[in-house]
């Protein structure tokens, strides 16, 4: 029997990892203040793996987030995704490279609120060359019968389901998720967590996911444990949990 991907995990880095970002810096300086907020950050993940950065509140995971997914720069260090060197970029090359490879999934959903489910999803696809079906994107995150409805008609699970449709609407090779059940009850967490174990199975799409919950961490092939700006231990987990068998 061949092993499913989502019970194996990849144990061995690829030569090129679509993610790679080593010796990653970052501070901030306020007054005569500089407080250092990635310390040399090194992270890889293999294509269509999960990784989990997991950390307290403060330890710089959105920080981190942001600088792979070209919203932010770092002072120094290498960011490669998908064989491109983005911290060599600039601004103009930093939008196209964030619309082309890069899916977003933020803890408050960011959907427009004068745009209906259907419109916000294809603002997104008619940006993009190489765009899924709308409806087969809506099926998927279980959102089919909502199209017509406003983000101020949805309850917090399906805001966040609807923006997972728009990530990954554009096929992206990536998906970056910053707290993604942050805001959301046990259950409807659950739920979110499972509809992204489907997307990284279905589309292929490398999912990095950021959180503070050490169970959602068993969700994925590698985890990245942050502590005050620095890596302190990576874990490769041999066997991947499905979303449904997650508590906390
Ligand atoms: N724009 C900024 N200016 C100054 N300090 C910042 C800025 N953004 C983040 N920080 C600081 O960097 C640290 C890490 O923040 P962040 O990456 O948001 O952490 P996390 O997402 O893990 O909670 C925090 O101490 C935060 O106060
Ligand atoms: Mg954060």
């Amino acid at each position: 029997m061949t092993p499913d991907k989502t019970q194996v995990a990849s144990q061995e880095l690829n030569e090129y990892p679509i993610i790679d970002v080593s010796d990653l810096k970052k501070s901030y300086t306020s007054g005569m203040v500089k407080t250092e907020v990635l310390k040399g950050i090194g992270v890889k993940l293999n294509a269509e793996d999960i990784g989990v950065i997991l950390g307290p509140s403060g330890s710089g995971k959105t920080t981190l987030v942001n600088i792979i997914g070209g919203i932010d720069r770092a002072d120094s260090g290498e960011v490669t995704v998908n064989g491109i060197n983005v911290s060599a970029m600039d601004d103009t090359r930093l939008t196209d490279y964030r619309r082309e490879h890069i899916g977003f999934v933020f803890q408050f959903y960011n959907l427009v609120p004068n745009l209906t489910v259907g419109e916000n999803i294809e603002v997104v696809s008619n940006l993009s060359e190489a765009a899924l079906n709308i409806r087969e994107v809506l099926t998927a995150v279980e959102m089919q019968d909502k199209k017509d409805r406003f983000p101020r008609e949805l309850s917090g699970g399906e805001q966040q389901r609807v923006s997972i449709a728009r990530a990954v609407v554009k096929n992206p090779k990536v998906l970056l998720c910053d707290e993604p059940t942050g805001a959301l009850d046990y259950e409807t967490s659950l739920h979110i967590l499972r509809l992204l174990q489907l997307v990284n199975k279905q589309y292929g799409t490398t999912i990095l996911m950021v959180t503070h919950n050490t169970a959602i961490a068993s969700l994925a092939n590698r985890v990245f444990k942050l502590r005050s700006g620095e890596i302190v231990e990576e874990i490769i987990n041999q066997t991947i949990v499905p979303a449904e068998r997650i508590e906390w």
